[in-house]
């Protein structure tokens, strides 16, 4: 079976596709229909958006017009990192619904723990209750049924205790920044352990791991694309990658990453830092 038609399974039973599209950075309108209408047509089953990316619409209406039934298409979304308290958490919910046009969310995230303005090192304000409020307006959705998986975004070890310990209820996965050379591995061993799925996100570094000798030299011995090594460097750990692309013929090349990279070439690269500089 292709990898990109893999699953990897959450701990609720929900299967999601082993293999994401990414569509920060893409506006809504026809670049954002077209970006996904490619990723559906390349066999990509599976849509990163969120609330902050302003193009939900545009997810929604392409996987409508696709003609692909919706029990096959995965689509994550996401709360803004701005909302911290129970209502508008709700609203907002029924606001991702109402843009994508759809029933139900697949998974649905929490965008990062604190305001984008405060996620610095050493940022003062403790988020703690009003994340557990977000998380509360979360579960109940998740009980009603209009989304089947819930969990965080750029959240730490302390972050999800705090979840776990306000609520009793565990996030189904953790989508962070990953790419080779970054692999946050205190993090990703405590959310594996714990049976928290890790999504990827920024798998190229957002275009800057693209021009890296080392991985090209890589990429080279197994005559792939450097970028079809990054992302299957994240298969191989267990961690599911959410390529972005604009460009049709990338966005199907980003999708052959069925081959192995040998247990020797992932501790070189595991070896590699600095690779976005
Ligand atoms: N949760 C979060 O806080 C968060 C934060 C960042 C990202 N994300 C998610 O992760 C996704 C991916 O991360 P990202 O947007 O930072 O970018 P990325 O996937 O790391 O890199 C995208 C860049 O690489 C280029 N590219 C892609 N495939 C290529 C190929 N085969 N050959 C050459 N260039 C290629 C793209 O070019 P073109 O677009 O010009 O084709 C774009 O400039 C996002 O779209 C989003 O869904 C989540």
């Amino acid at each position: 079976m292709k990898t990109m038609n893999e699953t990897f399974t959450l701990y609720n039973g929900v299967k999601i596709p082993k293999l994401g599209f990414g569509t920060w950075q893409i506006s809504n309108g026809p670049v954002c229909y077209d970006s996904v209408t490619s990723a559906l047509k390349s066999g990509y089953r599976h849509i990163d958006t969120a609330s902050a990316y302003g193009n939900e619409e545009s997810v929604g209406k392409a996987v409508r017009d696709s003609g692909i039934d919706r029990k096959e298409i995965f689509i994550t979304t996401k709360v803004p990192a701005e909302i911290k308290s129970y209502q508008k958490a709700k609203e907002i919910i029924n606001r991702s619904l109402e843009l994508l046009n759809c029933e139900y969310i697949d998974l649905l995230l929490i965008h990062a723990p604190k305001p984008w303005s405060e996620m610095y090192p050493g940022s003062p304000k403790n988020y703690d209750s009003e994340n557990a409020e977000v998380w509360k307006a979360m579960i109940e959705t998740y009980r009603e049924g209009k989304v089947k998986a819930i969990g965080v975004s750029n959240f730490g070890i302390s972050d999800i205790e705090n979840l776990i310990k306000q609520t009793g209820f565990k996030p189904m996965a953790n989508q962070i920044r990953f790419f080779i050379g970054y692999t946050q591995n205190e993090l990703t061993n405590y959310c594996q352990a714990n049976r928290i799925l890790v999504e990827g996100y920024s798998p190229l570094a957002t275009g800057r791991i693209l021009n890296n000798p080392e991985i090209q030299r890589i990429a080279n011995k197994y005559q792939k694309t450097l970028p079809q090594i990054c992302i299957r460097y994240l298969i191989q750990k267990n961690v599911l990658p959410l390529p972005k692309s604009t460009h049709a013929e990338f966005i199907a090349a980003n999708t052959e990453i069925d081959f192995e990279i040998s247990a020797s070439d992932m501790e070189y690269l595991d070896s590699l830092k600095d690779t976005d500089k």
